[in-house]
């Protein structure tokens, strides 16, 4: 891949792949050239706009890039920057104290090429075979070319419909609970930082968004007590000014019983997120029970009763 100052832009399809040896040899009969099989690791990290990931390559190095992509599963493009990282394991150091981890992606890719379109069969862990059609995109190319080379190559490889999926493999797996002790962390690290001097009842928040970013927040009292704040409000307000949308699950964090989010709360979740986004409250040590926005907040008001 190249790599300078300026961003690049992909089009780029994903989609299950029930039969990989089936895919590989009709990719060979298309006369694709096979690069081999490369083995990848991406970590990514918490980023207050768009995704910041290192991939780490055997063969290869590793490289740091950051990206933005519209998940919009028809040939979506994607516009990134890459920076060669000669020390991975301190640059993840660094990245872990100042931001901290989100998700890490491990796959084994086989790599081939068909008229400078990269064809990925992926087995990924934790979610099975898939296969990605890549093109790299000119700096003057309207995008036609490319998605017209993708359209013909997903028609030669069968990618029928049914098994295009929009979701980066990284919001696959965080959509199959792998932020979730993240989120437990952040909900833990934020109640200790709660401004709480009137009800001497700290609570933590933390919400993962529709990008795969990661925000806590902590109560905020007031003098004027009716004047102050839950913790889930701190951390929507930290999820919409990344630039973020939606709620995708959420961990709720208080040293009683069982801490459920206040009745506003429930309505400011339910608000941004699914009925069935999952909730889990939690104590000091963790988890005690995970219910969901629809649960907590049944027959809700929302946008759609509302006047068009
Ligand atoms: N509180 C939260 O921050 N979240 C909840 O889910 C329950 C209650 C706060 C509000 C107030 O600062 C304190 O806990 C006591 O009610």
């Amino acid at each position: 891949m190249p790599s300078s100052a300026a961003p690049h832009r992909n089009v780029e399809l994903k989609g299950h792949d029930p039969d990989p040896a089936a895919t590989l040899a009709a990719a060979l009969a298309l006369g694709a050239t096979d690069h081999g099989v490369l083995r990848q690791r991406d970590t990514y990290f918490t980023a207050s706009s768009g995704r910041l990931k290192l991939r780490e390559q055997e063969p290869g190095g590793a490289q740091l890039i950051a990206y933005e992509r519209a998940d919009d599963a028809h040939a979506r493009q994607s516009a990134y920057h890459l920076v060669d990282v000669p020390d991975p394991r301190a640059l993840t150091a660094a990245l872990d104290a100042a931001l901290g981890q989100t998700v890490m992606v491990e796959k084994e890719r086989r790599l081939l090429i068909d008229d400078g379109v990269r064809i990925h069969l992926d087995d990924v862990r934790g979610l099975g075979s898939w296969v990605e059609l890549e093109a790299v995109v000119g700096p003057d190319s309207d995008l036609s070319a490319e998605r017209a080379k993708v359209a013909r190559l997903r028609a030669e490889l069968g990618l029928t419909d049914d098994r295009v999926v929009a979701d980066g493999y990284a919001a696959l797996l965080l959509a199959s609970g792998a932020a979730t002790e993240r989120l437990v962390t952040l909900a833990l690290d934020a109640r200790v930082r709660a401004h709480a001097p009137y009800s001497r009842f700290p609570v933590g928040a933390a919400l993962r968004d529709e990008r795969g970013g990661l925000h806590a927040g902590a109560n905020v009292e007031n003098a004027s007590h009716p004047q102050g704040q839950c913790a889930e409000t701190s951390a929507i307000g930290a999820l919409i000014a990344s630039g973020a949308r939606r709620i995708e699950e959420i961990a709720v964090l208080a040293d009683t019983a069982l801490v459920t989010p206040c009745g506003g709360c429930r309505q400011r979740l339910a608000e941004l997120a699914a009925p069935s986004a999952r909730v889990h409250l939690c104590g000091p040590e963790g988890i005690r029970r995970t219910t969901t926005v629809g649960e907590l907040l049944p027959l809700a008001f929302g946008a759609g009763d509302l006047p068009a």
